[in-house]
């Protein structure tokens, strides 16, 4: 016969199973949106999870809270596997108020937090929650706070991946933004610190609560998140295909996957990628796809600052971080969109030993008022420091054009970087030939005018254009003084890269001893 205890604890584990209960659970399976428990057994390898806190209770009999009393208290956590590998997870539970974040529910997360920290393995929170339990106060906003500052303390620790999976609104946002990878789900999820109706009532702005804080906003205009999904099951598949390129901690190397593909592949059709006219635009995911192993690229913030292209490859089965300009986008300038999204993925990768590929084709930063008002100088200098600081090896290859600032920033020699390669066709300059010209040679093209009008000043510019490219489009000044350790053919790029990142395999490199540097932010 069952012990009392037995038949009590069995009652309250039904009761922490059953949530907010069947009304409002239907509620969620017509918005299509699956169960905490339901997702956090779908992300996880099967029957790996180990629950925690199962019966926990809030405390507090404010505004008749003394009589929703259900065990667990909104959240569901512990930890489990993910490919066989450790993780800690919690997922909020909506039909339980709402999801809110109460003394007690904030208390079972940092216990998880905390013991994540101490073993180093990744956390993974699935976010779907009204916020800040109402009733409970400040004591509740001190919960937020308090996984805000385990957030922060394990930022480049462990890996931190957010799922929004329905509502995350006012300070409860500062979490997932804390973490490396935000995911949201189309039509489901919402983030905003300030709600539609504040909005109308401060602002008397009229929007939409998918259009202020839905995934495509924050995937293609904020840049808060990283990936969107279809539903809640693509989802979570998502955030394991992510695992599976990231280590479990600083301390480790990420883990290497054996490839179909050989090491010496070559990729015959990289020597006609790039157009003859240098104006002229091509796809260099198509040159991702030609270098890494299987052709497998993860990209990261795909729909955000699409003139830069960063995420996850393996090289001979080892992961790396790759980031590219994307000529067929704006002509793959920086503007401030592309370098923050590149210097979070630098600082990323450095921060979990990811080695750094970057594929260059870059014309510079973006002119224009928009840009330095927005502070172009400040952000694009974050790109900057974000690769000087990198001591991950750092390979990177000019694909074609390399020209001013741009040139420096972008993983250059001078920023350390251990090996920088060349296709025939890169052009290294202080800027594209027409305005050079234009600088250069201001007063001869004006009396070029003034003599024989129009036609005589589109003469010499086109003659000068002509010697500057000449002089300047080309590797060879760069090649001449070590800037560049030599020129490779583009169908031989994979097997340069691994042959460099086994090279580098032992790569020691520090920085001077500092608290931290400052960043300009
Ligand atoms: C307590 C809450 C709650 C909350 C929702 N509920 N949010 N209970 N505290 N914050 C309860 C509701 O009373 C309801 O209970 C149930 O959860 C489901 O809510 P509904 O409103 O029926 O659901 P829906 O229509 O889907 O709307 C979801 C919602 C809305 C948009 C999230 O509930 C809402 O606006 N909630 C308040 C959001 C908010 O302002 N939170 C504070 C943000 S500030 P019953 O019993 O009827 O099922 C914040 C500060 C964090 O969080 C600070 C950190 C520094």
């Amino acid at each position: 016969m069952a012990s009392p205890h037995q038949t009590e604890i069995e009652r309250r584990q039904r009761a922490a199973e059953a949530g907010g209960g069947e009304e409002r659970r239907k509620k969620q399976r017509e918005r299509k949106q699956l169960s905490a428990r339901e997702r956090v057994e779908l992300l996880l390898d099967e029957n790996s999870f180990e629950e925690w806190d199962q019966l926990v209770e809030h405390r507090s009999s404010e505004f008749g809270l003394e009589a929703q009393r259900i065990p667990g208290d909104g959240v569901v956590g512990g930890y489990g596997r993910i490919d066989s590998r450790l993780v800690f997870v919690f997922a909020q539970d909506f039909t339980v108020l709402g999801g809110s974040l109460s003394e007690v529910n904030a208390a079972k997360i940092c216990k998880l937090m905390d013991a994540a920290l101490r073993v180093g393995a990744p956390i993974i929170g699935l976010n779907d929650s009204g916020g800040a339990r109402i009733q409970e106060g400040v004591v509740s906003l001190g919960g937020y706070a308090d996984i805000f500052l385990r957030n922060t303390l394990a930022s480049g620790v462990v890996p931190q991946i957010s799922a929004v999976l329905g509502p995350c609104a006012g300070g409860a946002v500062y979490s997932p933004a804390i973490t490396d990878f935000v995911f949201m789900t189309g039509g489901t999820s919402h983030m905003f610190v300030t709600g539609p109706d504040v909005i109308q009532a401060v602002t008397h702005e009229t929007v939409s609560k998918e259009e202020l804080g839905g995934a495509m906003t924050h995937n293609r205009t904020s840049g808060v998140a990283h990936f969107i999904a279809a539903d809640d099951a693509d989802c979570l598949r998502r955030i394991r295909e992510l695992l599976a390129f990231l280590p479990a901690n600083n301390q480790e190397d990420p883990p290497r996957r054996a490839p179909r593909d050989s090491p010496a592949r070559e990729a015959p059709e990289l020597d006609a990628l790039v157009p003859e006219a240098s104006h002229l635009p091509y796809d260099v995911r198509q040159a991702i796809q030609a270098v890494v192993d299987d052709g497998d690229f993860l990209e990261v913030q795909e729909l955000f600052a699409p003139n830069l292209v960063v995420g996850f490859a393996r090289l001979n089965g080892r992961p790396v971080g790759i980031v590219a300009n994307q000529p067929a986008y704006l002509a793959g300038v920086l503007d401030i969109n592309a370098s923050v999204k590149g210097a979070r993925f630098v600082r990323f990768c450095d921060a979990f030993n990811l080695p750094l590929i970057t594929l260059e084709d870059v014309p510079g930063f973006l002119p224009g008022t928009q840009q330095e008002y927005g502070g172009i100088i400040r952000h694009g200098a974050k790109l900057l420091f974000a690769y000087a600081e990198a001591t991950v090896p750092k390979i990177t290859v000019i694909l074609r054009k390399a020209y001013g600032g741009a040139y420096c920033v972008m993983a250059s020699k001078h920023l350390r970087t251990d090996v920088n390669y060349a296709w025939p066709t890169a052009e290294v300059a202080v800027m594209g030939a027409e305005g050079a010209v234009q600088v250069l040679y201001r007063r001869e093209l004006e009396s070029a005018k003034q003599a024989g009008g129009a036609e005589a000043r589109a003469a010499v510019l086109q003659q000068k254009t002509a010697d500057y490219r000449v002089r300047f489009a080309n590797p060879f000044i760069a090649l001449e003084r070590g800037f560049l350790d030599a020129v490779i053919p583009p169908r031989q790029t994979r097997k340069r890269l691994i042959d460099a990142l086994e090279m580098l395999g032992n790569k020691r490199a520090s920085l001077p001893p500092k608290k931290h540097g400052n960043m300009p932010l």
